[in-house]
């Protein structure tokens, strides 16, 4: 089920079969961690789950660290969804952390970020990616100090929110800094299958927490595809 019209204080994720999973879609006002390896579609699902949105005419707004608003634009477009649409109808923003401005972000996040995104009347935050966030602070304490403000911003402003970082190379289950999933409500893992010589054959999904929700717990094939990321909800557990 898609939107926010649906199952009772679900969110539509905007992927097909993820919604299944999720018995109707991410819990409203959530914050969801999205971590994967480069290329497993973190973007792209971010995307989808702003053009849900704005098809119930929700606002959403993209946090970006890493593509500008034009790449990000034109990876929405080769997929065909309306995102130009939505930009003009002020249903999607794209506001751009440059992350070389370090001093002047974590003002920002720490000081008028919530403000700022409760002005803008965001029923749904996206931030891609946390990583680079990460990079703003030398010590643990600093970027713990900078993710839980992040958080508290994005929750406080009443929107649903998913957040995306890197997966560490070494432990692909888990994010570079190990820290956003004890910061998020919920953590979605995306990753590289591989077949017994090593070789990647195709990628899966899993549901690594969803704070109260009864969540499908396997690991599920997805592909991203002409329309973007869709999970194979149904097929037998990968293990
Ligand atoms: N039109 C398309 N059809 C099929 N697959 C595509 C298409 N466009 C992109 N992809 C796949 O999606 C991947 C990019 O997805 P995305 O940018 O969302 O990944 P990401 O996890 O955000 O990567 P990064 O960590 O580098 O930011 C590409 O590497 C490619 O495999
Ligand atoms: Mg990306």
């Amino acid at each position: 089920m898609s939107g926010s019209d649906g199952s009772a204080g679900r969110v539509g994720t905007g992927v097909a079969g993820l919604d299944e999973m999720l018995g109707g879609g991410y819990p409203r006002g959530h914050v969801v961690l999205v971590t994967g390896l480069p290329g497993t579609g973190k973007t792209c699902l971010a995307l989808q789950f702003l053009l849900d949105g704005a098809r119930h005419g929700e606002r959403g707004v993209f946090l970006s660290l890493e593509e500008d608003a034009p790449q990000l634009l034109e990876s929405a477009r080769q997929f065909g969804w309306p995102v130009d649409a939505a930009v003009d109808k002020g249903v999607l923003k794209i506001l751009r952390l440059d992350p070389k401005e370090t001093r002047q972000n974590l003002h920002r996040i720490q000081g008028e970020l919530g403000q700022e995104l409760s002005g803008l009347g965001a029923k749904r935050i996206v931030v891609d990616s946390v990583s680079l966030l990460n990079m703003l602070s030398d010590e643990e304490a600093g970027r713990r100090a900078t993710l839980f403000a992040l958080a508290a911003a994005c929750r406080g402003s009443g929107a649903t929110t998913v957040l995306t970082a890197e997966a560490d190379p070494l432990h692909p289950e888990v994010s570079r800094d190990g820290l956003t999933e004890y910061v998020a409500d919920g953590v979605i893992v995306l990753g590289y299958r591989t077949a017994s010589d090593g070789h990647r054959v195709g990628l899966s999904l899993r549901v690594l927490k969803m704070r109260r929700t009864a969540h499908v717990r396997s690991v599920q094939p997805y592909a991203i595809g002409p329309s973007g990321l869709t999970v194979d909800a149904k097929a037998v557990d990968l293990g």
